[in-house]
């Protein structure tokens, strides 16, 4: 069987490895590992030295050249070379396969990776139909090997077990073989390397094919614990915000905050991790509205935090909720605000005071908040005018996903003072740590 020679000169593999035919310079190397005793009991000895072995390969590139035998080295994507693996007796439909040695440099799921790449080299790129092949009685781990491929034994004598493995065998597992060696999540420093205009931080995680949009001046920062899943792309002059979560297949343009989830392209701020108990993780007030002569109060376990179910007289005239800020109120205000008329897409607050507490009530519509006392995090649905939000001081507040109506209320204790902004996440999280 004669072959196109570049064609076949390197098999690349799914995961760790691919295969390259061997050429007189791994005479040493095939040498060494055929007379290395740790690898060596089950197969054939060779003869000779290094240079009995460089010869042979020369002779056998004739066979290669006429494709009768193809002799492999198995490396890994780095180019490091961890085994060997031959294919011989070539028939019209058959082949058989063995010298396979794996070194102490193999990569994890090495032996099938290397296996897979046999078959699909020989019932693939070869047009073969069978492999037939023997492995010693006592080489017990190539014969369990073979057992879980799904091998078939056909035969046995005083020395050997004999199988068979077909074509129609490995193109109803090829699938599954491929799931299992599907490739690991590059290293943050894999991207690192091919993007010098990052900048990663600890405790990153990024799975496989995420693209960073390539850029000669501004820089790219991933702050620490984000998370960026498989195929989103990261455009460049943006902060992907502490603990943040970028969803598969985002497209990300802009900026994200801290711990929120962001999908869609362009990606959209979706929600936020949230790190407390899951029946805790999102509060909605819902049921129809109640009479409440005085305020209730919900402890939110986020940095004393809190919900205030305030006073409410149900009137067929028109209901009316009240808050005295001597008796219901957490603080006396000195200042209120209101914010409306924001576009849903649009995150509001996203900062911390240092001595000012807030009291929000969303009048109309609603919105979502979430609080974050740098250990717990909480979203809370604000949706009704008689339910406020208690922020004190060093919660970081969040307000997204108003609806079109929504009209927050905000009640500070404090006149505006820029200085009493904690702006920044890291030093948010500095401050509320414990260390
Ligand atoms: C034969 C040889 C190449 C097999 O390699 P191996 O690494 O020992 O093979 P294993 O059966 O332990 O399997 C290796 C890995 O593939 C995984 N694997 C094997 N079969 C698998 C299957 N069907 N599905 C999923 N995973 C499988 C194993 O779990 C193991 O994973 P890990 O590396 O992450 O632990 C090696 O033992 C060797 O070099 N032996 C000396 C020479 C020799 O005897 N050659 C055979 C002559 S016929």
């Amino acid at each position: 069987m004669s072959t196109g020679e570049n064609d076949l000169a390197t098999i690349v593999g799914p995961c760790a490895l691919d295969m390259r035919l061997v050429t007189p310079d791994d005479a040493e190397y095939i040498h060494a590992l055929r007379t290395d005793p740790a690898f060596n009991t089950h197969l054939s000895a060779v003869g000779g030295g290094v240079e009995a072995q460089r010869t042979w390969i020369e002779d056998y590139k004739h066979r290669e050249k006429a494709g009768s035998q193809f002799y492999f080295i198995i490396e890994t994507k780095s180019g490091q070379r961890c085994g060997l693996v031959r294919i011989y007796d070539i028939t019209k439909d058959n082949f058989t396969w063995g010298s396979w040695i794996l070194d102490r440099n193999k990569p994890p799921k090495a032996a099938l990776e290397s296996a897979f790449l046999i078959y699909l080299f020989a019932f693939e790129k070869l047009g073969l139909r069978r492999a037939t092949f023997e492995v010693m009685r006592e080489n017990k781990r190539t014969l369990a090997f073979h057992h879980r491929f799904g091998a078939h034994k056909t035969g046995e004598d005083e020395t050997n077990f004999y199988f068979e493995y077909d074509a129609a065998d490995f193109e109803s597992c090829k699938d599954g073989f491929l799931k299992t060696l599907s490739p690991p999540p590059p290293a943050a420093n894999d991207y690192l390397s091919q993007n010098p205009h990052l900048v990663i931080e600890d405790g990153v995680t990024i799975d496989h094919s995420v693209v960073f949009a390539p850029s000669d001046g501004p820089k790219t920062l991933v702050r620490k614990d984000a998370h960026i899943g498989a195929g989103a792309v990261i455009g460049v002059d943006l902060e992907i915000g502490w603990g943040a979560n970028i969803l598969p297949g985002a497209v990300v343009l802009s900026s994200v905050p801290a711990n929120a989830v962001a999908s869609g392209n362009p990606a959209k701020i979706i929600g936020y991790t949230t790190e407390v108990a899951s029946e805790n993780k999102t509060l909605v007030r819902s049921g129809p509205l109640n009479s409440r002569r005085e305020a209730e109060i919900v402890p939110l376990n986020v940095g004393g935090a809190a919900l205030y179910e305030m006073p409410m007289v149900i009137d067929m005239r028109g209901n009316l909720t009240v808050g005295e800020f001597e008796d219901s109120f957490p603080f006396p205000p000195k200042r209120y605000f209101a914010v409306f008329d924001v576009p849903s897409e649009k995150l509001r607050g996203e900062h911390a005071h240092y001595n000012c507490h807030q009291f929000l009530i969303c009048l109309s519509g609603s919105c979502k908040a979430l609080i974050d006392d740098g250990k717990s995090r909480l979203e809370v649905t604000l949706d009704s005018p008689d339910v406020g939000l208690y922020m004190p001081p060093l919660i970081w507040g969040t307000q997204y996903q108003y609806s079109r109506d929504a009209v927050l209320l905000v009640f500070a204790s404090h006149g505006y003072d820029g200085d009493d902004y904690i702006r920044d996440y890291d030093s948010f999280r500095m401050l509320t740590s414990d260390e």
